[in-house]
Formats: structure tokens, sequence, C-alpha cells
């Protein structure tokens, strides 16, 4: 299915190129495009993806060599999408079955009271995620982010860990089985001391999934004042965990407004400080503007709900494009104030694949398949490294130009050209002194442009950015 069409896509795209070169058009002058490292604006923490809810074992069933192809599409940073961040579910169900998270605490103690005697039950599989976890960190992958969807039942209002009700002891939820807070705080302690065990350091925390949403799986319903009252206990259970660099991450709300109203109250409750990143989801709000938080800020999870299944760069805008992502993505960084940019979940096989775009590469019957989305994260997330500082570039109007100054001081432009010509590029504004360019188009998956040429005065030319394409410069600078 995919790769007939793509040939086709090439073989178009020859055709165009053969007949373009017969008409003589007057040579087009560049874009200038300049580069101001002295307007710093936030840090990046990289970009990434989830495989929750039994997706991991998408990769880890698929036979080799294809298993490894696939772990090194998303993590190598030559060849790869190179992503930086792997978001896992902790789990809070009885069981794997389906799309269920099993819990490391399947038989709860009878009160909170009891719960310092709670029996720990560690599967080594954690759902498939800490395997996925493992293979991140072999090529390099620091950031692990641990994020729970609902604490156990017996934990909360309505006994269960599905269809919403609340964490027991926060504001306007008491249960006769006490204050559960300090136990789920010692509880998520537990999950990172497991996977530490095996190699694999949680950097991030969340606590919540969707805190504005009740449904059918592992969900909890928590307002900005319930959140800051479990952040309470959660900040110093941390502390005296040994585990202080663990960021608390809030609230992974289902829409941008939603998260800015929590984000206020948890402001309001006093709690900012105790926060190491704002989270948000993008489903029933996007990004309209930054959060209200001098904290970073993180959008968690979202994705193409309304298409089906595709793999094209651009069609007419549709929503799952490629090139629509790389819009959203830019977008996020630049009016959102973003320092990271999560997708859903990496895979999905056929029997989960329900013909949507839910995933960046569909796997299937031994295969797997990659959509333009991937390639869009790619073009990102394998040239803005974390640490990076986002750097101010200007000029080209019509063009969506992003800069940035890794912490290995290259120096990174992402350029996005929405229109339907090609549009030639000189990149200004610092001293290069060597360049790398890649591009991806509806014919291309971050093809080097080995075109790209500095000149005397240390300012790159000789490459264009493809009608409806985008390109990423990685640029070294004289010393
Ligand atoms: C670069 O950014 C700095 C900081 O915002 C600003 O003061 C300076 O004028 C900018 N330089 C140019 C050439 O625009
Ligand atoms: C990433 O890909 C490059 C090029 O294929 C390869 O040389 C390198 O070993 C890979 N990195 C890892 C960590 O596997
Ligand atoms: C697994 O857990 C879910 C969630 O509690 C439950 O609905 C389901 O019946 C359980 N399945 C099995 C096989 O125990
Ligand atoms: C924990 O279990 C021990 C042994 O059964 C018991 O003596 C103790 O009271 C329990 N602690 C709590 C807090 O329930
Ligand atoms: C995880 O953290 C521990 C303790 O800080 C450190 O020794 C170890 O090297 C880290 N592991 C990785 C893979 O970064
Ligand atoms: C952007 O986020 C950073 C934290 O990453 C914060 O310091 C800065 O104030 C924010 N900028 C704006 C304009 O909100």
């Amino acid at each position: 299915m995919h790769l007939p069409s793509l040939l086709t896509t090439v073989a178009a795209a020859a055709a165009t190129a053969s007949a373009a070169s017969l008409v003589i058009t007057p040579r087009q002058s560049s874009t200038t495009l300049t580069v101001n490292l002295s307007q710093k604006y936030q840090i990046i923490d990289g970009f990434g993806f989830s495989e929750a809810f039994q997706r991991a074992y998408n990769i880890y069933n698929l036979a080799e060599p294809k298993r490894s192809a696939l772990i090194d599409l998303l993590f190598n940073t030559t060849s790869g999408a190179g992503f930086s961040i792997v978001r896992n579910g902790i789990g809070s169900s009885p069981n794997s079955s389906n799309d269920w998270m099993n819990t490391i605490l399947p038989v709860g103690p009878a009160t909170a009271a009891a719960a310092g005697n709670a029996t720990y039950v560690w599967d080594g599989k954690d759902s498939g995620q800490l395997w996925v976890s493992q293979q991140a960190v072999k090529y390099g992958v620091k950031t692990f982010y641990a994020n729970a969807w609902s604490a156990p039942g017996f934990m909360k209002t309505n006994g269960k860990d599905s269809n919403g009700g609340s964490l027991c002891g926060v504001t306007g939820a008491k249960c006769n089985s006490g204050d559960w807070r300090q136990a789920y705080a010692d509880y998520l302690v537990k999950y990172i001391e497991f996977y530490q065990a095996k190699g694999v350091n949680v950097t991030h925390l969340g606590f919540l999934n969707e805190p504005d949403f009740s449904t059918s799986y592992a969900s909890m319903q928590s307002n900005g004042q319930q959140s800051a009252d479990f952040i309470k206990v959660l900040y110093p259970t941390l502390q005296q965990a040994g585990l202080s660099q663990v960021a608390i991450t809030c609230c992974d709300a289902t829409g941008w407004q939603t998260q800015a109203t929590m984000t206020n109250a948890l402001k309001s409750a006093g709690v900012e400080n105790q926060i190491g990143v704002i989270t948000s989801h993008t489903y029933t709000s996007g990004i309209s503007g930054t959060q209200p938080t001098s904290r970073k800020i993180w959008q968690t999870e979202y994705l193409d709900l309304s298409g089906g299944w595709s793999t094209s760069w651009y069609s007419n805008g549709g929503a799952g494009d490629g090139l629509t992502w790389a819009n959203n993505i830019y977008t996020g960084l630049t009016t959102g104030n973003l320092s990271a940019y999560l997708w859903w979940v990496a895979t999905q096989d056929k029997a989960t694949n329900n013909n949507n775009n839910e995933k960046l590469i569909l796997v299937d019957g031994g295969n797997y398949f990659v959509s333009k989305r991937f390639w869009a994260f790619a073009q990102y997330s394998r040239t803005v490294r974390p640490g990076a500082v986002r750097v101010g570039v200007s000029g080209g109007s019509t063009l969506k130009s992003t800069a940035f100054l890794n912490a290995d001081g290259t120096v990174v432009v992402n350029v996005i050209n929405s229109g339907a010509g090609a549009a030639a590029l000189s990149v200004a504004g610092i001293k290069a002194a060597g360049a790398k360019a890649w591009i991806t188009d509806a014919a291309n998956d971050m093809t080097a442009a080995t075109s790209a040429t500095v000149g005397s005065d240390g300012v790159v030319s000789g490459v264009s950015v493809p009608g409806r394409g985008m390109i990423s410069f990685v640029l070294t600078t004289a010393a």
C-alpha cells in the first residue's frame, strides 16, 4: 500500500523536474534568513512519543532485523528521528489484557493507614514500555516521562481506576478508607525505583492524564486546587526519596485552555515552584498563546483524530499530513513557548489501527509503514537537541522559520515553506564554517541537500526549500 504510492510520487516528481528544466524561467532571488543569537527564548527538552496501552509490544514482537531497524528509526540521530523523550504510562489496572496497563500494586491495603505495608509487584515488563525505554537509553535518550493516568482504584472515591473519580484526601474527596495522598506519592516513587534498578532514570513524573475527562479506561478527575493538594505531598516525598532531580509535571489536561485554568489555580494554591513542567494536550483547544507560567511548558499528547490512515505529506492540508504536523510543531515552539512536543503513540498494529492516524508508524503483518508525520517530527527532533536554546531568526515572510543554538555550539535553522513554489535560501547573521541540510517533502524523507555552500563571509547559500516542503540546517560556526 505504502510502497507503490511512494514510487508514484517520486516518479511524478521526477517527471515534473525534467519538464520544468525545459522551461526557461528567470532565476529567483534568494530569501535571506538572519539568525540572531542574542535573541534567546526557551530551552528545548526534546521531542517524543508514548508506547503506552501495550503499544510497545508492536515493536518488541517484530522479528529481527525489523525490530532493531524500527528502534533505530525512532532513536538514531544520524538516520532516524532521534526522538529524545519517551512518555510511559504508569499502569493502574489489575491486568494487562487488551489496552489495560497493569499496576505495581494490584492488591491494595484496606485503609490508607495500612499503606506502609503495601506489597508491590514488578513484572519486569511494564506493558512492554521498559524494553522500549532500555533501547532508548542505548541511543542516549535521557528524558523519560512517567505519567499515571490514574491512581489504583482503591485509592479513589469511585473504587476503580477507570471512569473518573478522585484521589481520596484532596479537597472535596473524602473516603472512609482515609487520605491516600501519601500512599499515592509512595507508589509513584516505587515505580521510579523499579525503572532505576533496570537502568532507566525517570526524569519527569506526572500523576494525572486528562483530569478533565472521565472515560472507560484509566482516568482520574482533578481540578487545579486538588492537583495542588497532591503536589504538596508528592514534592517532599520525592525529596526524601533522593529523587529531587525528578521534575513534577502537571496536568496533561485535554486542551490548552483547560490547562491554562488549571495552571492559574496551581499558582493561586502556591505550588508553581514545586512543578517542573506545565504539561498540556491539545485536543479540546489548540495552542493560542503560551501558558500563564514561568515554568517550562510541554505539549505532551496530540494526534489527528479525524482522518483515515495516511502517509501523505501534503494532501490539501489534511489533518494527518506531514506538512500539517510540521506546522503544528512550529506553532508550539513559537506561539506556545514549548520546550517539548510529544506525539501520542509511535506505533499501532492493524488490530488497534481502526484506519486512523493515532500512530506515526503502522506495524502490520511483520512489516512497518512510516507516515510523513514521522518525518515532520524528525526534521525538528534530529536537529534540535535537548538543551538547545531557541534564538531569533527573521526574513522570508511567507516562510515559517525557527532557529536554535544547540548545546554543542551548532546552529539549527528549520524552515517550512507552505507555498507551492520552491524558495532559494541564504542563512546569515552568524559566521558559518560548515553547513549540512536535510529536506522533507512529498518525495523526500530527510534527504541530505548536498548543494549547501558557505561563502567566505560565513553566509550559507546554494539550497532551496521545496514548495510545500521543509528544510533543516545544522551549521557549525567559526571558532
Ligand atoms: C538581536 O536581538 C537582540 C536581543 O533581543 C536585540 O537587542 C538586537 O537588536 C537584535 N539584533 C538585530 C540585528 O536585530
Ligand atoms: C545510527 O545510524 C548510523 C548510520 O546508519 C550508524 O552508523 C550508527 O551506528 C547508528 N547509531 C546507533 C547508536 O546505533
Ligand atoms: C482487566 O482489568 C480490567 C480493568 O479493571 C477489567 O475490566 C477486566 O475485566 C480485567 N480482565 C481480566 C481478564 O481480568
Ligand atoms: C504492617 O504489618 C505488620 C505485620 O503484619 C503489622 O504488625 C503492622 O501493624 C502493619 N502496619 C500497618 C501500618 O498496618
Ligand atoms: C541514572 O542515574 C544514576 C544515579 O544518578 C547514574 O549513576 C546513572 O549513570 C544514570 N543512568 C543513565 C543511563 O543515565
Ligand atoms: C517561555 O518559557 C520560559 C520557560 O521555559 C519562561 O522562562 C519564559 O518566561 C516564557 N516566555 C514567555 C514569553 O512566556
